[in-house]
């Protein structure tokens, strides 16, 4: 197993730092020769498929619906087509609103999370069509889907995720270029900045694990408490449940994400001196927005660690604590900010003694009920 570990001492650290190859072996083959356009080969839709699509849902569980949640902000920013993220245990028993029109998308890493199959096969019964995103060839979704696109994160192993996240992201950003090329929703320039961006991901994801000796020495500092809190809004927002969910899963830390904006409607009442709250800050045009919510909160004595780009000059001076950012566009922000947050979530459950990669009640893939 040491073996198999390659060195590292967790499955979860290995995965973690195999996330700039998953990413570029989840771009490969997927970009022009020019560099400026997305080729999904995998996907024989023609531009009348494509034009036809009035709604997206996209259905998953767990991280994968974290990353879900991601994929709507991007489709619906270069497509305008309206998606909805939907948690599969609740979609598959709530009669969906759909027309034949409606594109269905389930993103499950394993291909065998059973709420996930079961929305897969009542969605394929009434007749919609079926997009799987997974990482494991040969799984359920990737059989049984009309249409997939595989994630190469490589078998992942620790039960909590990480590389299968931050790959599903790519996916999407290259699905949502994909279709905004098809439906002419964006012009070829705009595309063209973004492909060029994610080509640049692999090392910026190389370069955001430099910031494991802030997160581990914040980590050990603040092993101990019972509770903390992400915020931030838009991109930010949907990255800060994932961080929060991989410090429950493995921390056992209470954790919870909220919306920024919407703290001052519960959540800051359990504000208290010295709670550790952590700050998402990278989309400019909601910047001041964030920062005032980071004031209201360090006014009630927490203790903030924010999450910026490297050139930033406003958050710093408002926070205890800061992580600097690899700098890509705020559109792509997710894909390097999660890590800080994957390094936080680990470095807290060793701190604990905890066994990261078997964290206890959970399993890797939920196949029934
Ligand atoms: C379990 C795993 C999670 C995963 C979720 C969905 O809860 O512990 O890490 O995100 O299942 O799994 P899937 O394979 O469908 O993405």
């Amino acid at each position: 197993v040491a073996a198999e570990k390659g060195g590292y001492e967790h499955f979860m650290l290995k995965e973690i730092h195999e996330q700039p190859k998953a990413i570029q072996d989840t771009l490969t083959g997927r970009i022009s020769e020019d560099g400026k356009h997305v080729v999904f080969n995998e996907l024989d839709w023609d531009q009348n498929y494509a034009n036809s699509i009035n709604q997206i849902h996209i259905v998953a569980c767990g991280t994968s619906w974290h990353a879900g949640l991601v994929g709507k902000a991007v489709i619906e920013k270069l497509t305008r087509i309206p998606v909805n993220v939907e948690i599969a245990s609740e979609y598959r028993y709530a009669d969906p609103i759909v027309s034949k029109d409606t594109l269905i998308v389930v993103i499950t890493q394993s291909g065998e999370t059973a709420d996930t199959m079961a929305a897969l096969r009542e969605m394929k019964k009434r007749g919609n069509r079926v997009l799987a995103i997974t990482n494991v060839v040969g799984s359920s979704a990737a059989r049984e889907a009309d249409d997939v696109l595989f994630t190469w994160a490589g078998p992942e192993i620790s039960v909590a995720s990480t590389k299968a996240y931050t790959t599903q992201l790519i996916v999407f950003y290259l699905f949502a270029l994909f279709l905004a090329e098809k439906r002419n929703t964006c012009d070829s320039q705009t595309i063209a900045d973004i492909v060029a961006a994610l080509r640049q991901l692999p090392e910026l994801a190389e370069k955001s694990l430099e910031s494991a000796p802030i997160v581990q020495q914040f980590a050990q500092q603040y092993a101990d408490k019972e509770d903390a809190f992400f915020i931030g809004r838009g991109l930010d927002f949907s990255v800060s449940l994932e961080g929060s969910l991989k410090l429950k899963e493995i921390s056992y830390i209470h954790a919870e994400a909220y919306a920024a904006g919407e703290l001052k409607h519960g959540t800051l009442a359990l504000i208290v001196e010295g709670i550790p709250v952590i700050a998402l800050a990278t989309q400019t045009h909601l910047l001041e927005k964030t920062i005032s919510n980071i004031v209201e909160v360090k006014a009630r004595d927490a203790f903030v660690l924010a999450l910026a780009w490297e050139d930033d000059t406003q958050v710093e001076s408002t926070v205890d604590e800061v992580i600097r950012l690899p700098r890509t566009l705020d559109f792509l922000a997710p894909v390097v900010t999660v890590i800080p947050l994957q390094l936080l979530a680990y470095y807290a459950s060793v701190a604990r003694g905890n066994d990261v990669d078997k964290p206890r009640n959970l399993a890797k893939s939920v196949t029934v009920e």
